[in-house]
């Protein structure tokens, strides 16, 4: 499959996470509810300590840095990095919200990072690292902006089958869609879903290996209806893909994927598995 231009990747990541933004804002309580123990496991496995100074890698509208922010008090401080300024504002808000003046936020790539080495303590990540173009480069500009004995912690989606509320859209669309296969090398949702993909290229950067474990949960809405319409609004890589169907497509793929989405209804409400890799390790001393 030909290469994509990187840049041509960075500019369509900016733009469709900007476009999604304020949809991020609107559904801020409910990914809150579904996602926030991921946050606290990246704290726990960057080993946060009070006076830290940390990174945030695409925190989007601020996740996991505005729980980071307040694990290392106001004598330590954390800076928020991602491409998407409308996705910047939403997380401004919300520290502005829960009054942190320990947190900034300022957009970047996160493959051309500018800051000095050895600058932060610890590096965190939610589900950025797997939309970059070149993850290896990007993972060696974190080791180097590594102070020695600091923590990397990230977290990516695992694969598809053990995530069924991002994976049965998918299938609703190859009803319609011929989807060539995802290339290994191309960015996406499941890039780094294997067991030690990313654990090897943080080694091959020369951090050490700490973590690479697959972290289950669950993603849980009040309603099937709440389950498509929040997926609709916020997912941004889905949007051009269902954009492609006709009106009478995109009818027939949206009952489609409610009726798939029934066999995880539990009571009035539907629990879908979810599974992410967590992946840690330490620069040496
Ligand atoms: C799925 S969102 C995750 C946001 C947040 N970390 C969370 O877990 O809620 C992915 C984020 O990565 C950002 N992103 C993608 N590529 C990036 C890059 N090269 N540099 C900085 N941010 C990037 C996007 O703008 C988007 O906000």
């Amino acid at each position: 499959m030909p290469q994509m231009d990187p840049q041509q990747i960075i500019e369509t990541q900016r733009q469709d996470w900007n476009r999604v933004a304020p949809a991020w804002e609107k559904w801020d309580t409910l990914i809150d509810r579904n996602m926030t123990f991921i946050n606290y496991r990246l704290a726990g496995d960057a080993r946060l300590r009070s006076g830290e100074r940390v990174l945030d890698l695409g925190c989007g509208t601020g996740y996991p840095a505005l729980l980071a922010a307040q694990a290392v008090g106001h004598q330590g401080s954390v800076l928020g990095l991602d491409l998407a300024e409308e996705m910047l504002a939403v997380a401004r808000r919300k520290a502005k919200t829960l009054g942190l003046k320990n947190v900034t936020f300022q957009t970047g790539d996160v493959t051309a990072l500018s800051f000095d080495s050895a600058s932060f303590d610890a590096v965190i990540s939610r589900f950025c690292l797997m939309f970059l173009p070149d993850v290896p480069k990007a993972v060696k500009e974190i080791a180097r902006v590594l102070k020695p004995g600091g923590y990397l912690a990230a977290a990516v989606w695992s694969a598809p089958e053990n995530n069924p509320f991002i994976s049965l859209p998918m299938n609703a669309l190859k009803t319609f869609l011929t989807l060539p296969p995802p290339d290994p090398e191309q960015p996406g949702i499941f890039r780094l879903a294997k067991p030690g993909d990313l654990f090897g290229m943080v080694e091959r950067a020369g951090l050490q290996g700490l973590t690479d474990e697959e972290l289950t949960g669950e993603s849980v809405y009040a309603t099937a209806d709440e389950y498509f319409s929040s997926l609709m609004d916020m997912a941004a890589p889905l949007q051009p893909l269902f954009a492609k169907l006709s009106p009478d497509q995109r009818k027939q793929a949206e009952s489609e994927i409610k009726r798939a989405a029934d066999q995880y209804r539990k009571g009035k409400s539907v629990a879908f598995p979810m599974a992410i890799r967590i992946v840690a390790a330490r620069k040496p001393q």
